[in-house]
């Protein structure tokens, strides 16, 4: 049924260029398609007792790593995953496009990072990123500044795969062209199909490029380590991917495991009801993906020509506005540790991994607990505590819409340690907040900080005249 389903989509094309393109693309959904099927049929896919922890050797620690050698930069490209929305934040478009820090996106200040890169040591490392039907756009939009620069910028558009209804198992758009909201970029898995059919891996080998840095979009501290690059280098290591010690807040990230002597990534998605407290301990699992991942190109080629990319499909569902139940079928970009040699993760430190996930985060980059040097985020010198401040805004501030409108202007937060927000709260000019601070307006009520207020160690609730 879903054969004949996806010929009837193929067939509402009529330019014979598109069609093409397209069917090759139905052709790899109905292959993920399937093996879901199968995998389904076969229920367990991952037997918990087989899983350990993996062993020390496959854990390397950043400090035991020797000094990089800068040559080896020519040999390098850099590829941001730009084709996610940001959902949990309310957003439209790319995430990449939101205004970080002095008007400038996470787009831009990636763009700073690799042009000091490349005239500090003088090499010549690319930037490539991958788009989606939902980010190609304000991704070109803002690229568009860099075309006469000194900085080389690829784009490729991932794959569009088609929604399916959860009962029937049929796909939900009805052409090709049908309404946005039916597809979905199937996950940063999908990158190394996108980046063989594009043309861009042949590219990046013909140019002499050997190893890839890929990192999500929005994590501001995954700059190009030479350290990371000369380890990969020396262990003879095709697939390494930056792992960091994880918090109890870290929930969401996948872990490395040891499954039958195989290094394989294990996602939430992927652990059984029953196992989740488990999983989510720090205890049996230290570590977590930050998704920074360096990839051997010639390597990458030959998974790809020869046994194939399989990665483990996670099942993402989905409700559509009119309350149907749909899934998506999805892969994660750093299961593909399991198809590589000498393949292993080395520890980072924390500083590595800032990803903007909520409005939390993003209100934390924006302050003035962070300044920026050539795009690289750094923390302020006077900040008197190692740690950052711990943010926890409410579901009122939880879309960027909501965010921005509630905030005039960020407050100064330099010597906050903690801060909970939640209810109707707006924050005018130059606020300063200190300490910790709690903000809680009740339901029905409304609570305005008013321009100038300095809040050291408060607690505010209910109805205010400040
Ligand atoms: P995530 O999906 O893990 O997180 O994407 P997110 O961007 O915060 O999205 P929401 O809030 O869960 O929707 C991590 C990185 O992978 C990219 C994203 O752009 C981001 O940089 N990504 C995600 C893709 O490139 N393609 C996808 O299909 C999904």
């Amino acid at each position: 049924a879903m054969r004949n389903e996806l010929s009837a989509l193929v067939n509402t094309v009529k330019d014979p260029e598109t069609r093409k393109a397209f069917d090759m693309e139905m052709q790899s959904f109905f292959y993920l398609f399937t093996r879901y099927l199968a995998e389904r049929a076969r229920s367990q896919e991952l037997d918990w007792d087989r899983i350990k922890s993996p062993s020390e050797d496959k854990i390397i620690p950043y400090a035991k790593l020797p000094p990089g050698n800068v040559s080896n930069l020519n040999k390098l490209a850099v590829l941001k995953v730009n084709g996610g929305l940001g959902t949990s934040m309310g957003m439209t478009g790319a995430k990449s496009a939101l205004e970080v820090k002095d008007d400038m996106t996470f787009l831009d200040l990636t763009v700073r990072q690799i042009e000091h890169l490349n005239t500090t040591h003088r090499v010549d490392v690319p930037l490539i990123l991958m788009t989606s039907f939902n980010t190609h756009e304000d991704t070109l939009r803002i690229i568009k500044k860099y075309a006469n620069q000194q900085l080389r910028i690829t784009t490729f558009n991932q794959s569009r795969y088609p929604r399916i209804f959860k009962e029937t198992l049929l796909p939900c758009p009805r052409t090709a062209d049908d309404d946005k909201k039916h597809w979905y970029p199937p996950g940063h898995g999908d990158l190394y199909n996108a980046l063989m059919h594009s043309g861009v891996l042949d590219q990046l080998l013909a140019e002499g490029k050997e190893y890839l840095f890929v990192s999500n979009s929005d994590n501001l501290g995954a700059v190009v380590d030479e350290k990371i690059l000369q380890h990969m280098i020396d262990s003879k290591s095709e697939f390494i991917m930056e792992v960091t010690d994880k918090t109890k807040a870290d929930i969401k990230g996948g872990t490395l495991i040891d499954y039958d002597g195989q290094i394989r990534l294990l996602e939430v998605a992927q652990v059984p009801n029953e196992h989740i407290e488990d999983f989510k301990s720090v205890r049996k699992f230290k570590i977590f993906n930050t998704n920074n991942l360096w990839i051997d190109l010639k390597a990458l080629k030959r998974v790809m020509e020869n046994e194939g990319m399989e990665l483990d499909i996670i099942v993402n569902p989905k409700t559509t506005d009119d309350g149907q139940a749909v899934i998506q079928l999805e892969t994660a970009a750093g299961a593909a540790i399991k198809h590589f040699n000498n393949a292993h993760g080395v520890n980072v430190p924390r500083s590595r991994f800032l990803p903007v996930k909520s409005c939390s985060d993003l209100l934390l980059i924006k302050s003035d607990i962070y300044s920026l040097e050539h795009g690289q985020l750094v923390i302020n010198q006077n900040r008197m505590f190692e740690t950052t401040p711990v943010i926890k805004l409410g579901d009122h501030f939880k879309k960027i819409q909501q965010f921005q409108k509630r905030f005039k202007k960020i407050p100064k937060i330099l010597e906050l340690d903690h801060l909970t927000v939640t209810g109707d709260v707006y924050f005018g000019r130059n606020v300063t907040l200190r300490g910790t601070v709690i903000i809680v307006a009740n339901e029905g009520q409304r609570i305005d900080i008013p321009d100038g207020c300095v809040l050291e160690n408060r607690l505010l609730s209910g109805n205010l005249n400040m």
